[in-house]
């Protein structure tokens, strides 16, 4: 109806503050995106150190934005200044929310901490701010029990890297209010993303496909029915992906892909395509994590 519409609408015209807790990988990339996208920004991490490396990743990376963005240089100097001018940082997560429209938090992928961190977040922020997590593999049912505010709460899953992907999932809860839910929809278009709705769900809908796809692609290996090299060459070459499994497989972190799959299994142990991998396993105990690593299923030049 038109009121609805119009209220839903006056509620995402009002997502002005944003606040990113975590400012490691995803909170660094999602506060440049939303200070790059008009947003005022504070970024808050616990570590002062991952804050200063953050604001040096923004900084490399708003560059090469601008450059592809704007051929005139004054023009790119003015988006670069104006940009990093509506982003402030913070050690302190409860002080930077009393003003803040929407909080989106990336901090470690760890439930308990995540639940601390929003049941004091909670009883300090307004009552219009709306509450969302970018985890990966925990449900967001289970992070908003922390809260009073579970009608205003969601999940914003990015892509890495943040300023590049154009995907962004948006997950509700059976509890998440439609206007809650328009307003994530509406701000994430004001990112520049393209969203898709999703329930939640373990993997939401690219990493439900994508882990246990490269889960498979594992056991093909391990079995000894093709080499790595083979795989990721027919996947590229005969299903048209820009990488092949094993390839993502570094690049995502063979750390991170069993940390998800061990999650999966042990709320579901019974479903074959969460089962875990020895040779990923063993690859993961010798420290062997991918890209970030040097080495994974493939070395690399460090
Ligand atoms: P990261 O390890 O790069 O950064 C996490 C940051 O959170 C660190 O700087 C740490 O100091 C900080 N932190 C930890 N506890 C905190 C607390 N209580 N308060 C404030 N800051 C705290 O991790 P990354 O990769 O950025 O992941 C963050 C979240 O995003 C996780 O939930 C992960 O599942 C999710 N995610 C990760 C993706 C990826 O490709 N790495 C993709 C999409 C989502």
């Amino acid at each position: 109806t038109r009121r609805s519409l119009s209220q839903s609408a006056a509620m995402s015209a009002a997502i002005k503050n944003v606040t990113v807790i975590g400012s490691g990988l995803m909170g660094a990339g999602i506060a440049q995106v939303a200070a790059q996208t008009g947003h005022t920004v504070t970024m808050v991490d616990i570590d002062g150190e991952a804050v200063k490396k953050a604001e040096k990743r923004i900084g490399d990376s708003i560059h090469r934005v601008a450059k592809k963005k704007f051929a005139d240089g004054d023009e790119a100097n003015k988006f670069i200044s104006e940009a990093l001018g509506r982003l402030s940082t913070s050690t302190d997560a409860v002080s930077s929310v009393t003003a803040s429209d929407l909080v989106v938090e990336a901090i470690v992928e760890n439930l308990d901490v995540k639940k601390k961190l929003f049941a004091q977040l909670d009883a300090a922020a307004p009552q219009h701010t709306i509450f969302a997590s970018n985890t990966s593999s925990l449900p967001i049912g289970k992070i908003a029990e922390a809260t009073n505010r579970k009608d205003r709460f969601g999940g914003l899953h990015f892509f890495n890297p943040v300023p590049v992907m154009k995907l962004l999932e948006v997950v509700r809860i059976p509890e998440t209010s439609q206007a809650t839910y328009d307003a994530m929809v509406a701000w994430g278009k004001t990112m520049g993303k393209v969203t898709v709705a999703c329930k939640d769900t373990p993997g939401f809908i690219v990493n439900r496909l994508l882990v246990p796809y490269m889960f498979e692609a594992v056991r093909m290996v391990e079995r000894g029915d093709a080499s790595p090299r083979d795989v990721d060459t027919a996947m590229k070459l005969g299903a048209g992906y820009p990488m092949g499994p094993f390839e993502l497989m570094d690049y995502v972190g063979l750390d991170t892909g069993k940390f998800i799959v061990d999650g999966w299994a042990k709320a579901d142990p019974d479903n074959p395509l969460f089962k875990s991998s020895e040779l990923v396993n063993k690859l993961v105990s010798e420290g062997k994590f991918g890209v970030k690593s040097g080495e994974g299923i493939y070395k690399y030049k460090k």
